[in-house]
This record gives structure tokens, C-alpha cells and sequence, in this order.
């Protein structure tokens, strides 16, 4: 792993509000290539593929990393496997890949929710010792939903009826619809605004955030004319790899390998 100066910053940021985003971006070559390997793969007819719900606007593509050569190689730049790496503390491995679409107009809304439910209650895994990066292959603006967290909602653990008494229903497709199956009541949202205040996490394309696996967040419709589409790999300490996950392998990677990083930062 290099040394990055950021990195003390970063760790103690991340520790503090459930997120950070380092100075450090994908280049625009790069983003050019992941954009146009996201385009090429919207072509096709894949089980990967998720839609807006009784459209046939594309919401979301997952797992990707697993079958396109740009995707497999975005989730082992060094930049960002550097950076989970030091936000987990040890080896990781890559146990979610998808880009939400966002796409003018139609991109529907994300609930108000946290992650970690979703991967403790369906997949088993144990701590929330994973960590998501976010890289916007769009600029991301107030307009065009971004997404929004409530800086320190992290350290509150699993919250929300939907994190204890709920039954799951072990439906994944209620795991990635604007329906989504866990999220936060909008009661204790309101109160955890009130206390910790919401955050919309904005910038260029290309431009890199991390968020904690219980920070709770949202984002809202896009109503705008731009494309909101942004790429969220989430990395996993592999000593906390379920034991037996039963969602589909492009949801929930069965490779616990640790990631090997390739040789540069260029895709
Ligand atoms: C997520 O919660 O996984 C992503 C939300 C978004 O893309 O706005
Ligand atoms: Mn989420």
C-alpha cells in the first residue's frame, strides 16, 4: 500500500462523520472508459440489469467487475483500493459492484436507509467492517438527486423497526427497487436531522467519497435533464466475509480473495 497524506485526514473523518471524499479523482480518461463500458453493457439483456419499476428505464447494473474487462480493473485501481484498505485497516475484497443510473427525469428515489441491514439480515455478514465508495461518473449537483447522509448516524448502529422485527422476506429485487424493504421511519429521520443536520454529497465526474455501511442516507427523484450516474463499489474486511450468502452472485461477490491492485492508476 502507498503512503498518502491524506489518509490520517481521511481515517479520522471517516471515524467521525460516516464518510469522507479525498482530494483524489478518477482522471477524465478514465471516467470516459467506465461510462462507455456502462453504455455498452446497458445494451444488452443481462439478469444484472435492474429497471425503474414498470419501465424499461435502466436503474441500475451490477456486479459488472465480474464480466467487463474496465470494470474489473476500476474495483483494483490503487487509489481506491488504497483507500478502503486504510479506512478497514487490513485486506479487503470486493463484495458489491453497481452503477445507479439516475437518468434524467425517470431516476426514482432511494429511501432513507442504511446498508448494513441489508447485508446482515440477508447475506449474514457479521460487522459492518465493509466500506462503499462512491465514484460519480456524472457531475453530481443539488439537481439531479444526489445522494444525501446524515453525518454521524453511523455511530448509532442499526436502527429503525426494519433493523429487528421485521421478517425478511429474502427478496433481492426489494433490495435495489425505490421500494426498498429496510429503510429508517421518516419520524426518526426527522429527529436525526435535527441532531446531526444531512449532507448532499456533490462534485464532479469523477470525483470519490467513502461512506460507512450505517450511515443512514437517501437520495431524492431526479427531476433534472442530467444524468446522475454514479459507481459504488463496496469492499469488504475478508475476515468478515459471510459464511453463506444465498443472493445472487452479481449482489453479493463469492470471491473473498483479496483484491490485487493493477499496475497503475489508468484504466
Ligand atoms: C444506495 O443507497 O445504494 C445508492 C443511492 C443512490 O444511488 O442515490
Ligand atoms: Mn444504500
Amino acid at each position: 500500500m502507498r503512503v498518502n497524506h491524506e489518509w490520517p485526514d481521511l481515517v479520522s473523518s471517516y471515524g467521525k462523520n460516516g464518510y469522507c471524499a479525498p482530494e483524489q479523482r478518477l482522471t477524465d480518461e478514465n471516467v470516459a472508459k467506465l461510462r462507455q463500458a456502462i453504455a455498452a453493457i446497458s445494451e444488452q439483456e443481462r439478469p444484472e440489469i435492474v429497471y425503474e419499476s414498470g419501465t424499461s428505464v435502466i436503474r441500475a447494473v451490477h456486479g459488472c467487475h465480474r464480466f467487463d474487462q474496465v470494470c474489473d480493473r476500476v474495483v483494483r485501481l490503487p487509489m481506491l483500493v488504497d483507500l478502503a484498505e486504510a479506512l478497514l485497516g487490513g485486506p479487503a475484497y470486493v463484495y458489491q459492484f453497481k452503477v445507479n443510473m439516475k437518468q434524467p427525469r425517470e431516476g426514482a428515489a432511494w429511501p432513507w436507509h442504511q446498508d448494513f441491514v441489508f447485508w446482515h439480515r440477508e447475506d449474514g455478514m457479521a460487522a459492518p467492517d465493509a466500506v462503499n465508495i462512491a465514484v460519480f461518473l456524472d457531475d453530481v449537483t443539488e439537481a439531479n438527486g444526489p445522494l444525501r447522509v446524515i453525518p454521524g448516524s453511523h455511530e448509532l448502529g442499526m436502527i429503525g423497526p426494519a433493523s429487528s422485527e421485521r421478517q425478511a422476506s429474502h427478496d433481492w429485487r426489494k433490495h435495489v427497487a425505490a421500494a426498498l424493504e429496510y429503510t429508517v421511519p421518516d419520524e426518526l429521520v426527522e429527529s436525526l436531522v435535527d441532531a446531526y443536520g444531512v449532507v448532499p454529497l456533490t462534485g464532479p465526474a469523477g470525483a470519490v467519497t467513502a461512506f460507512h455501511p450505517n450511515i443512514v442516507h437517501s437520495s431524492s427523484n431526479n427531476t433534472s435533464e442530467q444524468r446522475r450516474a454514479i459507481m459504488l463499489v463496496t469492499y469488504n474486511r475478508v475476515s468478515n466475509a459471510p459464511a453463506n450468502p444465498t443472493r445472487p452472485e452479481f449482489l453479493v461477490n463469492r470471491d473473498t480473495t483479496p483484491v490485487v491492485r493493477i499496475g497503475s492508476d489508468d484504466l
